[in-house]
């Protein structure tokens, strides 16, 4: 079965949680792999299912975990964060709950595998302490806008079924002399006498503050006081600092993360897998997806999150039969609207202005689209899908030729 590594890993992370209704989709999937004759994607899955429940009844569960990691007391709803002397507003803010009302992230593969090993160091603390090693507590992660940055810093929480203490470094900085600093110090006294994990997001208001020249004194009195206050926490709380520019960051200020995680820009496999989960309830097939794939290019996963619903809305209003005809066309309707064709090059601009050149490069991408399906969801017969292919073949050739001679 196509992509099943990625199912696999999907549906490992998936029996991690609780919800009995995912485990139930599993066993779904798998009476049909194995219905359809494919045995050995089936046993597959029992061994997750069989693996994972057996688990979940010999290891300890997440909150008994989590009280090896952090310690301290337990945050309930009547318990407020401090807040800014001068203006009022809080600090931080405190999420009970941080899975409730989140998606699950979709990672590559690649950052899958980073991501669960530092799960698992977290999840395995008596392990560690019997080599005589203490799990880390700090991560910083990093990378473009809209990539999931902040879904993942929550999601690691709702895995160790930790509360999170949510602090916006922006919203820490004070126009106020002295009370920056004050305020970070503020902020580390609450989040260290409770069980929580720290999530510091957008980092890079203190490298912002670092370009601007009135601000020098300032910003060492502000650096000074988070790197004490990173080192008194290093040993007992867990930490997830956030940030878009990690070159901007002070490397003293980076060296005190013993995790760094970079989020980019989804892959191809990955943006297909985004895109499916967010089209969803549509069942839409996958040579359609591929397509929009192709049309909307390297994208972030907020940006994919955002495609995936105006589609949705346009064919919700639309009340036509949902096809793969009516998807492309939704999607035709959404590029300019979506900005999405920045250049005349781009895949997306060709879509709405040159449908032969279109057809031409998405079957010449590398994907496993069939010409068969193209056909069907642009109305065009099979044959000039052919000579559309052929004719960017041989205009296309030539030039690869002289690039590569
Ligand atoms: N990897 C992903 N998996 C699933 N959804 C994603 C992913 N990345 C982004 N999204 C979607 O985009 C939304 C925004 O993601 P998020 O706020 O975590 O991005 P970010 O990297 O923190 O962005 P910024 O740098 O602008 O703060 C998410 O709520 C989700 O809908
Ligand atoms: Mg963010």
């Amino acid at each position: 079965m196509e992509h099943f590594s990625v199912i696999q890993t999907l549906c490992r992370i998936g029996l991690e949680g609780t919800d009995p209704r995912f485990r139930k989709q599993v066993e779904r999937l798998r009476d049909r792999l194995r219905t359809g004759g494919d045995e050995k994607a089936a046993a597959a899955l029992d061994r997750l299912l069989a693996g994972v429940s057996s688990e979940h009844s010999l290891t300890p569960s997440a909150v008994e975990v989590s009280r090896l990691l952090v310690t301290g007391d337990e945050l309930t709803a009547n318990i407020h964060p401090p807040a800014d002397r001068e203006t009022s507003v809080p600090l931080a803010e405190v999420i009970l709950d941080p899975g409730a009302g989140r998606p699950a992230p979709i990672y590559s593969e690649t950052l899958t595998m980073a991501l669960d090993a530092m799960l698992g160091e977290w999840k395995q603390v008596t392990t560690l302490r019997e080599m005589g090693v203490e799990p880390s507590r700090s991560c910083l992660i990093y990378g473009p806008p809209g990539t999931g940055k902040t879904l993942t810093a929550f999601w690691l929480a709702a895995q160790l079924r930790l509360p999170v203490i949510n602090a916006r470094i922006d919203g820490l900085v004070s126009s106020f002399l002295g009370t920056t600093a004050r305020n970070i110090a503020n902020l580390f006294t609450f989040a260290n006498r409770y069980r929580c994990m720290l999530v510091l997001d957008e980092f890079d208001a203190l490298a912002k503050m670092r370009d601007d020249p009135h601000e020098v004194g300032e910003i060492k009195r502000v650096v000074n006081t988070l790197l004490q206050n990173l080192d008194a926490r290093a040993g007992t709380g867990l930490t997830v600092a956030i940030t878009n520019h990690d070159a901007l960051l002070d490397p003293a200020v980076w060296r005190r993360f013993e995790n760094h995680i970079r989020i980019d820009l989804p892959d191809e496999r990955t943006r297909f897998a985004m895109l499916n989960a967010f089209l969803r309830p549509l069942d839409v097939d996958e040579d359609v997806v591929r397509t929009l794939v192709f049309i909307v290019g390297a994208r972030s996963g907020s940006f994919l999150k955002n495609f995936a619903d105006a589609l949705k809305r346009i064919l919700a209003l639309s009340r036509s039969d949902v096809s793969g005809t009516a998807i492309l066309a939704a999607a035709k309707a959404l590029v300019p609207r979506l900005s999405i064709d920045e250049n005349q090059t781009s895949a997306a601009s060709m879509f709405v202005n040159d449908e032969a050149t279109f057809v031409g490069a998405l079957l010449h991408s590398g994907m496993p689209i069939r010409q068969a399906s193209v056909a069907k969801m642009l109305g065009v017969s099979q044959s000039t899908i052919s000579r559309y292919a052929q004719d960017y073949a041989a205009r296309e050739a030539p030039r690869e030729g002289v690039a590569n001679a």
